[in-house]
C-alpha cells in the first residue's frame, strides 16, 4: 500500500495522471467509479484532460460502486444522476458502456448480473474509492463481512445523517442501498482511495495503520497488491508517517 500526501488539487492531478497512463496503455480500459464529494476535483480534471484532447473514454467501460434503493436513475440524488452530471455527460464515454447498480431492481438475479457484467468486461483495471468517516467503502459498513459481492445493505443512521445534507430532510434519505461488496472491489487490478479533510483522519489511520479488521472496511485494502491512498494533510494528520 502506498500513501501519498498532497493538496486536494495536487491529488486530483496525480490521480488523473494515473487514468491517463492506463488509457494510453489500454484505451478500452474498465474503470470503476465512486460518488461523494471527494472525487469531484478528479472528475473535473478528467473532463479537462478530455477537453484538452489528452485522453479519450470512447472505448471505456465503467462500473459504479453503489446506488440508493428506491431512487429512479433520474432522481437528482441518485448516484446514476450524479455520475451523468459530474462526469459521464462531459466526456466521450458511450452511455451504453456505463453501469451503475439499479436501485429499482434489487433481485438476486440483478445483483449477480452486476458482478457477472464486471467479469464479462474483463474485470476492472482501476477503481477509485472515497472513504466514510467510519471507514466504510462504497456502502460496506463497519462489521459487515468482507467476502461479499454486490448486495443490498441497510444504511446506518450515521451514514444517513452524513448524507442527509443532500436531501430535503433525513426522512428523504433512502434506508437501503445496493453496493459492490468488498470482494467485488478487491478484484480491481488497481485501486486508488482519496481522503480529504480532518473528519477522515481516524478512518485513514485505522485503514492504513490499524489491523485488517472488518471494523474498518477500508483496512482490508491492505491486502490488495496495488493500492494507493491519496490524502490531504487533514486526512493524513493522524498517520505516524
Ligand atoms: C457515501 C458513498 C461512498 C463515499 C462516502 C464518502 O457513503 N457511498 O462511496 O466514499 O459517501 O463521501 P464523501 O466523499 O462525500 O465524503
Amino acid at each position: 500500500m502506498k500513501v501519498i500526501v498532497d493538496t486536494p488539487e495536487g491529488i486530483a492531478k496525480q490521480a488523473a495522471a494515473i487514468y491517463k497512463e492506463i488509457l494510453a496503455d489500454k484505451p478500452n480500459a474498465v474503470l470503476g467509479f465512486a460518488t461523494g464529494s471527494t472525487p469531484l476535483d478528479l472528475y473535473a480534471e478528467l473532463i479537462r484532460l478530455y477537453e484538452a484532447g489528452e485522453i479519450s473514454f470512447k472505448d471505456v467501460t465503467t462500473f459504479n460502486l453503489d446506488e440508493y434503493v428506491g431512487l429512479e436513475p433520474t432522481h437528482d440524488q441518485s448516484y446514476r444522476y450524479f455520475m451523468d452530471t459530474n462526469l459521464f455527460n462531459h466526456i466521450d464515454l458511450d452511455p451504453a458502456n456505463t453501469h451503475v447498480p439499479s436501485g429499482l431492481d434489487t433481485s438476486d438475479e440483478a445483483l449477480a448480473a452486476y458482478d457477472a457484467a464486471i467479469e464479462a468486461a474483463g474485470g476492472e483495471d482501476l477503481h477509485i474509492l472515497g472513504i466514510g468517516v467510519n471507514g466504510h467503502i462504497a456502502f460496506n459498513k463497519p462489521g459487515d463481512p468482507i467476502d461479499t459481492m454486490t448486495h443490498v445493505v441497510e444504511l446506518t443512521q450515521n451514514t444517513r445523517e452524513v448524507n442527509a445534507r443532500f436531501f430535503d430532510s433525513i426522512d428523504d434519505v433512502p434506508t437501503h442501498a445496493v453496493t459492490m461488496g468488498i470482494k467485488s472491489i478487491m478484484h480491481a487490478r488497481k485501486i486508488i482511495l482519496i481522503a480529504l479533510g480532518e473528519a477522515k483522519a481516524d478512518a485513514i489511520k485505522a485503514a492504513v495503520e490499524g489491523p485488517v479488521d472488518p471494523a474498518c472496511p477500508a483496512s482490508v485494502l491492505q491486502l490488495h497488491p496495488d493500492v494507493t491512498f491519496f490524502c490531504d494533510e487533514g486526512a493524513a494528520s493522524k498517520l505516524s508517517l
